[in-house]
C-alpha cells in the first residue's frame, strides 16, 4: 500500500512556512547541501570500487594527512554550493583561507562552513563517517567576505547539520526548532523523515573518550572516568559502559538515539593547540543539535556556543551529551578551579 512519507525538502518548506519573512533562499540553500552529501554518500559507499580510498599525499591546515576521499569531498561540497546564488562565501576544515563565491555567480546572504569528511581516518577501514555543516547570515552589505565575517559565536548559526554514511545513510538537522533526522532511501535517492524531533535522555550510564590519552588528562576528567570505572561498587552505584567510534559524528548520533557523553577534553598533549576538535565546523554545529535535543555542550568551563571565535581553525576542548552527567563533569571542572 502507498504511504505518505515526508522528504527532507518538503519538511525544510514546511518549517519555512512558519518563519515569518523566510524567502525560498534558505530551502534552496539546503537543498544543495543536501545533493552535496548524497554524492558524498555515494562515493563512501562505492570505497575502493572507485578508487578513492587511501591517502592523498597532501596535509591539510590543521597537518593531518589529507585522505583523497576527504579532498574529493570537499569539492564536491564547493561545487554544489557556489553557482546558487545563496553564499557569500564558504570555509572548510580542508582550505586554510576561505572560498569567497567566484566572481561569475551571484553572491547571497549566507556563510556556509563544513567538514566534508569527519573521522576520515576511519574510511580505509571501512567505519562510519559523516559530513557537518553549518550556516551562518553574513554580515548586512559585505562586498569582499573576509574571514572576520564567519568568527560569530555558535548562538548565531541559523542551521547545523550532519549526515551520517553509516549502515544507513542519515541527515540529521536542526533550524533552532528541534532535531530531526532522515533517512536516504536509496531507492528514490531521497531523504525521508524517520526520526522527529530527537531528544537526548537526561541519564547515562555510557561514556566515549580516548582512553589511550588518560595519562594526559585533567584531574576532573580523570575524576569522572575513575568513578565510572569503579562501577556498581564505586561512588556512582552503576555499571558504566564506553564506546569510541573516533567519528565523532557517529558519535553524536549514537548519544541522540540512546544518550550517552562524548568527550574530547583539553590534556597536556593538546593545550598548546587549545584541544583537539575544531571549534566553527564540528564543536558549533554538534553543540547546537545536542542543544536543541535537550543536551548540554561545554568546554568543561564555558558554553560552547558562547565562544567568540578568533579564528577559523579555532580549536576547543568539547564535552557533549545528556544532560545530567555533562552537568556533573562541569561541577568537577567547577571544584577543581576553587
Ligand atoms: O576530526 C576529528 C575526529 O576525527 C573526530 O571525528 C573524532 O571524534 C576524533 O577526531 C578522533 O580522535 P582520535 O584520533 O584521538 O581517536
Ligand atoms: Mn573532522
Amino acid at each position: 500500500m502507498h504511504k505518505n512519507r515526508t522528504t527532507i525538502t518538503q519538511f525544510i518548506i514546511e518549517e519555512q512556512r512558519q518563519i515569518k519573512g523566510a524567502s525560498g533562499d534558505f530551502t534552496s540553500l539546503l537543498n544543495d547541501i543536501v545533493t552535496a552529501c548524497k554524492v558524498i554518500s555515494n562515493l563512501v559507499n562505492h570505497g575502493a570500487l572507485v578508487g578513492i580510498l587511501g591517502s592523498a599525499e597532501t596535509d591539510n591546515i590543521q597537518g593531518e594527512v589529507q585522505k583523497k576521499l576527504d579532498v574529493i569531498s570537499n569539492d564536491v561540497f564547493i561545487k554544489s554550493n557556489e553557482w546558487a546564488g545563496h553564499l557569500a562565501a564558504m570555509a572548510s576544515e580542508e582550505m586554510e583561507e576561505i572560498y569567497p563565491i567566484p566572481v561569475q555567480y551571484p553572491r547571497g546572504k549566507y556563510l556556509l562552513l563544513f567538514d566534508p569528511l569527519d573521522g576520515s581516518s576511519n574510511i580505509d577501514v571501512n567505519v562510519s563517517v559523516g559530513t557537518i555543516f553549518s550556516i551562518l547570515r553574513a554580515p548586512e552589505n559585505v562586498d569582499k567576505p573576509t574571514e572576520q565575517d564567519f568568527l560569530q559565536p555558535g548562538t548565531e548559526q541559523l542551521c547545523a547539520g550532519y549526515a551520517l554514511y553509516g549502515p544507513s545513510t542519515m541527515m540529521v538537522l536542526t533550524t533552532g526548532r528541534g532535531v530531526h533526522g532522515f533517512t536516504l532511501d536509496q531507492n528514490i535517492g531521497e531523504f525521508i523523515l524517520s526520526h522527529y524531533n530527537l531528544k537526548i535522555a537526561p541519564d547515562s550510564v555510557e561514556f566515549a573518550i580516548n582512553m589511550s590519552n588518560q595519562r594526559f588528562w585533567t584531574p576532573p576528567i580523570t575524576r569522572y572516568i575513575d568513578e565510572c570505572l569503579a562501577g556498581k561498587e564505586g561512588p556512582r552505584g552503576n555499571d558504566f559502559n564506553m564506546r569510541w567510534i573516533a567519528s565523532m559524528v557517529a558519535e553524536v548520533h549514537r548519544i541522540l538515539t540512546r544518550g550517552g557523553v562524548f568527550m574530547y577534553p583539553l590534556d597536556s598533549k593538546n593545550q598548546d593547540k587549545g584541544g583537539r576538535l575544531r571549534l566553527m565546523y564540528e564543536a558549533n554545529p554538534m553543540s547546537f543539535i545536542i542543544e536543541q535535543a535537550g543536551g548540554m555542550s561545554s568546554t568543561g568551563l564555558a558554553r560552547i556556543m558562547e565562544i567568540q571565535p578568533t579564528h577559523l581553525h579555532q580549536r576547543v576542548p568539547v564535552i557533549l551529551g545528556s544532560k545530567t552527567e555533562v552537568k556533573r563533569i562541569l561541577s568537577y571542572h567547577q571544584e577543581a578551579a576553587r
